[in-house]
């Protein structure tokens, strides 16, 4: 099979991209190098050192791969720079899709796969969050994912190409960034093998559900294997206090630094968690790896 990955340098697109170059795919990817690094990219791979806003680059990009499978894992996906800048994540995720797309549709791909996020549903109405919750995002971010799962049914209307959109949890794993708004479990670590108290914002009773990078990758390469479009939320399904994250990784790394506590974030959602179900008979898929089995994997490969 031909895949390319868009975003394949960075964190989801890199372990993706690992495991499909494990089951024998040829494997090329798009990605510009802002967040992504070099070094996580296989040197198997095909790499295009560009832009998803660059039309130009993405017809030539596909008209030199001609995939069957696009994975489009590239964004701007920093929710508070989408606040600051609705503009460049609405250029980035959205107008930077549409080139994806139009250029799918060119080049008969068989499927595009697709990162959206549970940022789409913004404070839930009730729990764990199924794909019937009503969409009420809270950032140009949460707009920007909700609005491209739009495009992508009207194009698998229009012009037959099919799609799956995988809405992710909180994703944690190696090669995390742990600088800037990286997720917290990347964060927590680096702070703790450092010996440094982490953050926790509020009482720490806040809940999230962490998924681990590896089964989301899985999850992209389930979606490739059907045919149906359709939209997944890719998560645990287990609620996680902030609290219970940190003893967990303070027990795995072994050590006794207390966290700091101060006042919660505003607008921060109290609690989170996403139904998995529907993705176990779609795409066949569940999640392997629990918390700390997912954890230990991460932490010593965090550096
Ligand atoms: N990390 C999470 O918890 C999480 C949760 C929900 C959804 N997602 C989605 O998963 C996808 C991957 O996220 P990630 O955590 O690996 O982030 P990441 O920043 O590590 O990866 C994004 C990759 O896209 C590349 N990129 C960014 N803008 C680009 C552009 N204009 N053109 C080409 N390449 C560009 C970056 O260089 C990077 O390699 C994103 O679409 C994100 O919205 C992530």
């Amino acid at each position: 099979m031909r895949v390319l990955v868009t975003g394949g340098a960075g964190f989801i697109g890199s372990h993706i991209v690992d495991a499909l170059i494990a089951r024998g795919d040829y494997v090329s990817v798009l990605d510009n190098l802002s967040s992504g690094r070099l070094e996580n990219i296989d040197p198997r791979v095909n790499l295009y050192h560009g832009d998803i806003r660059d039309e130009q680059l993405v017809r030539e990009t596909m008209r030199s791969e001609q995939p069957d499978f696009v994975i489009h894992q590239a964004a701007q996906m920093d929710v508070r720079a989408s606040l600051n800048d609705p503009a460049l994540d609405a250029a980035v995720n959205i107008l930077g899709t549409i080139n994806l797309l139009e250029a799918c549709c060119t080049y008969e791909v068989k499927k595009i796969v697709y990162a959206s996020s549970s940022a789409v549903y913004g404070n839930p109405a009730y729990l764990p969050v199924d794909e019937k919750h009503p969409v009420q995002p809270l950032s140009g971010y949460g707009i920007s994912k909700h609005t491209v799962e739009h495009y992508l049914a009207v194009y698998r209307e229009l012009h037959g190409l099919n799609f799956t959109a995988l809405r992710y949890a909180n994703v944690y794993g190696p090669r995390q960034d742990a600088s800037g708004e990286g997720g917290v479990v990347a964060i927590f670590t680096d702070l703790l093998l450092r010996g440094k108290g982490p953050r926790i914002h509020g009482d720490g009773g806040q809940t999230r559900d962490f998924i681990c990078v590896q089964d989301v990758a899985r999850a992209n390469l389930a979606a490739m294997e059907t045919k149906d479009s359709g939209i997944y939320n890719v998560s645990t399904g287990v609620p996680t206090t902030v609290n219970q994250l940190f003893e967990t990784l303070r027990g795995i790394i072994g050590c006794a630094t207390e966290p700091l506590y101060s006042s919660p974030r505003e607008r921060d959602i109290r609690h989170s968690y996403l139904d998995p179900g529907a993705a176990a008979d779609g795409i066949n898929w569940r999640a392997a790896l629990d918390l700390s089995e997912g954890l230990r994997q991460t932490v010593p490969r965090v550096y």
